[in-house]
């Protein structure tokens, strides 16, 4: 059985992270049962007894430990007689240390065979250089099937080679829709859901959304998010990384501890809001009004964005302003850290709004729609758009809620003050599951 993994930006090997991890298990234990065969043990009657798969059926406190598959999982693939081989392919849409190789290395993440060096380009020039790429290294490792994640090119690209080749794709979060088609996520979400064999559906909603355009029901599942698995395995170790850094070392540290956490976290990328000088002008002055009135904010800036400020000459008004902190952006460890302990989030992005609603923290979506509105459903996120009036009212009724400092917000199936709608952060395992089986049949 050959999987590849196809990724290309940061919300991808984050959300791509958690299904890695158990394929490295996998690749683990097989290599663990070769050895012990060659060394004349045989552990194939039990597979739960060897290393890589201890404490996990048998742990007397039942405790399922972090990345390994159960043993029913590992049954289906049949693990003694099946060899599973996995890929990863990085088209390198994101190529800055930042937005790439910090990910890798946060998360654990093993080299990836092919990276397709495809970088940055127009729509048609970029998805194009894509499957070009993507295409020969799919016919030389013929693999049973490519999983893609999301709605960015990467994904498009990845879902039109593999499937006029044949091979099975499987979308991890299909069936989100903002139903907005001048955003080029919801494009490539829509034709990646359409080519597909296997529609993971992180909702209910999702999955409805999948039928109501038509799409044959049994290819979907709904799994929930793998964002829930990133959040809760790396939120334990983000927090004890930080636990063993002095709070001088760091300036993140200090602004991300607990006690002295006063502000306002910022994310901004989406092209609608950057890529036309009003748009970025207004929500610029909203933010500015924002930090002049209500709290200080800290705004990691996405590469495109700040590219965009200094073009409009808008960068002044940010850097110029003592209560607005521009960082670039973060790690995912610290990232995780100043969400966690912000008192409200304003983003754009898709991501960051799962991630809000999973850590408890309210969150205002600067857009003037949604493909994740389940969060304003359970009533952790508020579409605010980008008249300002709408900016204060919605902090208002958010903050509102009386959403007191806890130190322990992070629960696996619902924050403090809200139910999270993306599961229990069990995703990329059943994910697994469904795929083996399906491609064992
Ligand atoms: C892409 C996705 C978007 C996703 C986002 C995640 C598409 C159409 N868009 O948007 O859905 O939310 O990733 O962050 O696929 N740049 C760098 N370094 C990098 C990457 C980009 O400097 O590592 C700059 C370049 O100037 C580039 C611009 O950012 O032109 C935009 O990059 P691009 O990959 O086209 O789109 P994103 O805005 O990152
Ligand atoms: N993120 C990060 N560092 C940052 C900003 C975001 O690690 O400085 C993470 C965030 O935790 C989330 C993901 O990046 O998991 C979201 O990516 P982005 O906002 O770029 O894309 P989107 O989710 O909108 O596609």
């Amino acid at each position: 059985l050959k999987i590849a993994v196809l990724l290309g930006t940061r919300p991808e090997i984050i959300k791509m992270s958690p299904i890695i991890r158990y394929l490295e298990n996998v690749n683990e234990l097989q290599r663990i049962k070769k050895l012990s065969k060659m060394a004349g043990y045989d552990l194939s009657s039990d597979s739960s007894k060897s290393n890589a798969n201890e404490n996990n059926e048998n742990n007397e406190n039942n405790e399922k430990k972090d990345n390994v598959l159960s043993k029913n999982t590992l049954d289906i693939l049949d693990i003694d007689n099946t060899r599973v081989e996995y890929i990863i392919i990085h088209t390198n849409q994101h190529y800055s240390q930042n937005m790439d190789k910090i990910f890798f290395d946060e998360l654990n993440l093993p080299k990836c065979k092919y990276n397709l060096k495809i970088g940055s380009g127009r729509h048609g020039e970029q998805t194009g250089n894509m499957m070009i790429a993507l295409e020969k290294v799919l016919v030389e490792e013929e693999p049973d099937v490519l999983f893609v994640q999301g709605d960015t090119n990467t994904v498009l690209a990845g879902a039109i080679t593999a499937s006029k080749m044949g091979i099975n794709v499987a979308h991890v979060e299909a069936g989100l829709r903002s139903f907005d088609r001048t955003m080029p996520e919801e494009l490539n979400r829509i034709m990646a859901d359409h080519i597909s064999d296997f529609l993971l559906a992180p909702t209910n909603l999702a999955k409805q959304n999948l039928l109501n355009e038509g799409i044959d029901e049994n290819k979907i599942f709904v799994v929930g998010n793998t964002i829930v698995d990133a959040t809760l395995q790396n939120l334990k170790i983000a927090k004890k990384k930080i636990e063993n850094l002095e709070s001088s070392e760091n300036m993140l540290s200090n602004l991300a501890s607990e006690k002295n956490a006063d502000y306002f976290l910022l994310t901004l990328h989406r092209a609608e809001n950057t890529d036309y000088f009003d748009r970025l002008s207004n929500i610029i002055e909203n933010i500015v009004n924002i930090a002049d009135n209500y709290s200080k904010i800290v705004f990691p800036i996405h590469p495109r964005t700040f590219k965009k400020l200094k073009e409009y000459d808008l960068l002044s008004k940010l850097e110029n302003n003592p209560n607005i902190q521009l960082i670039e952006p973060v790690g995912y460890l610290d990232f995780l850290l100043l969400e966690n302990n912000s008192k409200l989030i304003l983003t754009d992005s898709g991501g960051v709004q799962e991630e809000a609603c999973i850590l408890g923290v309210p969150c205002l979506t600067i857009r003037q729609n949604t493909e994740r509105p389940e969060t304003v459903d359970v009533g952790s996120n508020i579409i605010v758009g980008y008249d300002y009036d709408n900016w204060v009212n919605g902090l208002n009724k958010i903050l509102g809620l009386d959403l007191e400092k806890d130190t322990d917000r992070c629960t696996p199936c619902s924050a403090k003050k809200w139910d999270n709608p993306f599961g229990c952060g069990n995703s990329a395992e059943k994910i697994l599951e469904i795929v083996f089986s399906k491609l064992k049949n």
